[in-house]
């Protein structure tokens, strides 16, 4: 094989990580699909029920069967001023959380969504199961008041990005939406 050919046969290679390298995974649009997926599965689950408590419940199972690397999904609702647990998957949690306190009470506090990408680096974390390990909280609004939480958390540092937050925050407008309408 002469030189020449050598080198001619190595300009595919180079082409193909080209390739590769102008899709970067965080920019796909796997996760965008499936929170419009999702969106589409929770307005059918929503479809015709009244109860909060029942919506809520399968709201937050749906996103613990539907999400991967998902161990704990659920809601904590603002009641005098403090987070109460409300339905959830996952291991059982703290019942009742301060504002201000653990990564859901910061985010309630400061009603924005937060993304805790390693929960060990988040002072003041409330560890309610060992094998968690990243975190995303988003606040609940009916108008301008806060109502509470939707908490995710995950055993993978790293679970959860800017696509997880744009999904999650559409799937809660849904949800409050739909409870809205039946007088919140
Ligand atoms: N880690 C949360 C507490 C709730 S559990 O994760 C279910 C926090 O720090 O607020």
């Amino acid at each position: 094989m002469s030189p020449q050919t050598a080198k001619k046969k190595k300009v595919p290679a180079k082409k193909t990580s080209k390739k590769l390298k102008a899709k970067p995974a965080s920019k796909n649009n796997v996760k965008p699909k499936l929170y419009a997926s999702l969106v589409v599965q929770l307005l059918s689950l929503l479809k015709g029920e009244h109860d909060f408590i029942a919506n809520a419940a399968n709201f937050s199972a749906l996103l613990f069967s539907s999400l991967p690397n998902v161990n704990w999904a659920g809601f904590y609702f603002l009641k005098d001023d403090e987070l109460v647990l409300g339905p959830f998957q996952g291991n059982p949690a703290c019942a009742r959380i301060p504002m201000g306190q653990g990564v859901c009470g910061v985010a309630a506090e400061r009603v924005e969504t937060i993304i805790v990408p390693n929960v060990q680096e988040f002072p003041g974390h409330i560890a309610c199961d060992v094998a968690s390990n990243s975190e995303i909280v988003v606040p609940l609004f009916d108008g301008e008041r806060l109502i509470g939480v939707l908490d995710l958390d995950s055993p993978t540092i790293g679970r959860f990005d800017d696509q997880d937050a744009e999904g999650l925050n559409e799937l809660v407008t849904v949800f409050v939406a739909h409870e809205e309408r039946l007088g919140l």
